[in-house]
């Protein structure tokens, strides 16, 4: 092979491999050393071919001379066109820190609306001398029915509203179980908040979830009478919904309390800069305790009496906040649920 032939084909070498690697080369110190591999005066690839030189004839050098520009040409080009696309991306540049940026803002979590109204529901609770209780939310029908006064033939303890597990079980349908649950682990005087999840077989609206929450109430001692219940529920409500509020006892029928009521409240809240009164608005189902109940769990409803209390905290976060469907409280979407954690609830 002619020294000619020989170092073109050198040339036509260096000028691929070296595109190649000039193209995955992601940091600006290694395409620097590249660029000193290829072009340096001294030991740079080229630099070696060039010396090759006087082996080629005469006549033909010009030939050599020509491409070896043409591959440095290009090579250089290369090498400038990665090293600005490295410019972009590479992160540990020198110089590029500008310390005198202000810095991103955080992404901060907030509370949850509705879990806002039950803290609140919650603190107004515990002034009262009310303690805290929980329960399972899959119960069986005892608790979650039979132990309520509640038969099964019942219309709610019908498959069309409760979720019945497989084998056995059910998911709790309401907070009531748990009055049953804390008149068997405790002795009075009891006063007790359970706020919790239940589930129903409710079409998803916009005033209906499959699973939603509740906030249940418990009073039970001696000489408790409906005096009772309704100085409670009043006070609670003033100071929930606002002093203003008018509160309404609505005679209603539970199986588990008798008498039983329905709790209205007619509130003050401002429209275009006027206070105005709102409609009545049903808030809570409330009642005396059924003595059938307190016999369920070995209580003599000689002796004891209490009142019960329920209510759906989802709901009254739409009023509370004026949000007009319930579904935008299950859909975590941070830019609607981050509007909450800063508003006093009124
Ligand atoms: N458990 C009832 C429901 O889910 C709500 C309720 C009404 C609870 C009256 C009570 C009560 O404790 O006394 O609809």
């Amino acid at each position: 092979m002619s020294p000619k032939i020989a170092l073109l084909d050198s040339l036509a070498d260096i000028e691929q491999s070296a595109l190649i690697r000039i193209s995955t080369t992601i940091k600006t110190k290694d395409l620097e050393a590249l660029r000193i591999s290829l072009l340096g005066r001294k030991e740079g690839k080229l630099s070696q071919i060039l010396k090759q030189l006087a082996s080629v004839e005469p006549s033909e050098r010009k030939i050599v001379g020509a491409e070896a520009n043409r591959v440095k040409n290009a090579l250089i080009a290369a090498l400038e066109t990665a090293q600005t696309n490295l410019a972009y991306t590479e992160e540990d540049r020198p110089g590029s820190l500008d310390v005198t940026l202000p810095e991103r803002g955080r992404w901060q979590g907030s509370e949850h609306p509705i879990n806002l109204v039950i803290k609140e529901v919650w603190k107004i609770f515990q002034t009262m001398g009310f303690t805290r209780a929980r329960g399972p939310e899959i119960e069986s029908e005892w608790y979650n029915f039979e132990a309520l006064n509640t038969p099964l033939d019942h219309p709610a303890a019908d498959e069309q509203d409760t979720l019945y597990l497989k084998n056995s079980g059910l998911l709790r349908s309401h907070t009531s179980p748990v009055q049953i649950r804390t008149l068997e682990a405790n002795s009075p005087p009891i006063r007790v908040l359970a706020p919790g999840m239940v589930y129903r077989r409710d079409t998803y609206d916009a005033t209906h979830t499959p699973s939603f929450h509740q906030i249940e109430g418990l009073v039970v001692d001696e000489g408790i009478t409906f005096v009772d219940l309704k100085a409670t529920l009043e006070e609670f409500s003033k100071r929930f919904w606002g002093s203003g509020t008018k509160v309404r006892f609505r005679p209603s029928f539970f199986p588990f309390t008798e008498p039983s009521a329905e709790v209205d409240v007619k509130r003050i809240v401002m429209r275009e800069g006027q206070e105005i009164e709102t409609d009545w608005i049903e808030v809570m189902g409330a009642g005396m305790v059924d003595p059938n109940v307190l016999e369920n769990v070995g209580y003599d409803p000689e002796r004891y009496t209490g009142f019960a209390f329920g209510m759906g905290p989802g709901r009254m976060a739409l009023l509370k906040y004026g949000v007009t469907d319930l579904r935008m409280f299950f859909q975590n979407d941070v830019r609607f649920l981050s509007q909450f954690s800063h508003k006093s609830v009124r």
